[in-house]
């Protein structure tokens, strides 16, 4: 199939699913974890599912063999790791796990969320050579301030992920915000990379290689009803419209409001699921 100027990654926990969705394409440019997709996979599950509950190190082990796995499937691709973080987590918390989690492999960026202790892990994790992924992205404000907290880093080497899904799933154009925070950084000097996530549907697949965004993640069930040549039929339901906001990258990041009440309920279902299964056998 032909590969379009968009780069696709796959949004998966489960190497099983990168050869399947590499064989379908012929192609990945990466891969995409989360703590959420970790408890999904396989191995885990079953773990969870009979009571077993791992260690902390049992489960970092874990997951580096995944992300490890992984990593030889698509050694030119990138592989984004997600750092564990709650509402309590500090910035050197999650710059410790970092230079962890960077060691693992060749093609790391590692994933902090978008949140003023986020930003500050990623700054330093950034002057350290390790690439960054700013997750758990709803705002143009946030994505402003992950421009202009990374400034002077090489492109390539700071994605930036929105989450479409579960800004449609709150009856908002999540679309909308990819074009607003485009035409911003259309202003920039391109080192941020924007990487579309949470996308269900082909239809927001279709729309965001529509608008050449550069990266998109997507499920490989999505990934694989695209490359057996699906178009979107569902009808798009009607979403509230994201307005443009007139924000300048060369602002402070800490004069940027952080805040997303989706932003802080995904920190909480992210440690929730890990915990999960660190918590399986707990009675
Ligand atoms: C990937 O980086 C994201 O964590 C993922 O796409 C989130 O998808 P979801 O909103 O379907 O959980």
């Amino acid at each position: 199939m032909k590969r379009p100027g968009t780069k696709i990654f796959l949004d998966s926990g489960d190497p099983e699913e990168t050869k399947t969705v590499l064989k379908a394409l012929g192609w990945l440019d990466g891969q995409t974890t989360n703590p959420t997709l970790i408890a999904k996979s396989p191995e885990a599950a079953a773990r969870k599912e009979q009571g077993q509950p791992f260690t902390n190190e049992e489960l970092l082990e874990f997951y580096q063999h995944v992300v490890q796995k992984i990593s030889h499937l698509i050694p030119q691709g990138s592989v984004s790791i997600e750092t564990y973080a709650d509402r309590t987590t500090t910035a050197a918390d999650m710059l410790n796990q970092a230079r962890q989690f960077n060691a693992w492999i060749p093609n790391a960026h590692i994933k902090f969320p978008t949140t003023a202790e986020g930003l500050k892990a990623a700054q330093q994790a950034l002057a350290e050579g390790i690439r960054v992924n700013m997750t758990l992205v709803f705002s143009q404000a946030q994505a402003a301030a992950v421009y202009a907290a990374t400034a002077g880093a090489k492109r390539g080497d700071v994605f930036l992920s929105p989450f479409i899904g579960r800004l449609d799933d709150i009856g908002q154009n999540g679309i909308e915000l990819i074009r607003n925070i485009q035409r911003m950084y259309f202003g920039g000097d391109g080192h941020v990379m924007v990487l579309a996530a949470s996308i269900r549907s082909i239809a927001p697949l279709q729309s965001l290689l529509g608008l050449k965004v550069d990266i998109t993640t997507a499920p490989a069930k999505v990934l694989l009803a695209w490359a057996g040549g699906k178009d979107a039929s569902a009808a798009l339901t009607q979403l509230k419209s994201i307005p443009d906001e007139a924000l300048s990258l060369n602002a402070d990041w800490q004069s940027f409001d952080l805040h997303h009440e989706l932003t802080d309920k995904g920190i909480a279902k992210f440690s929730e699921d890990w915990n999960s299964l660190l918590q399986a056998a707990v009675k």
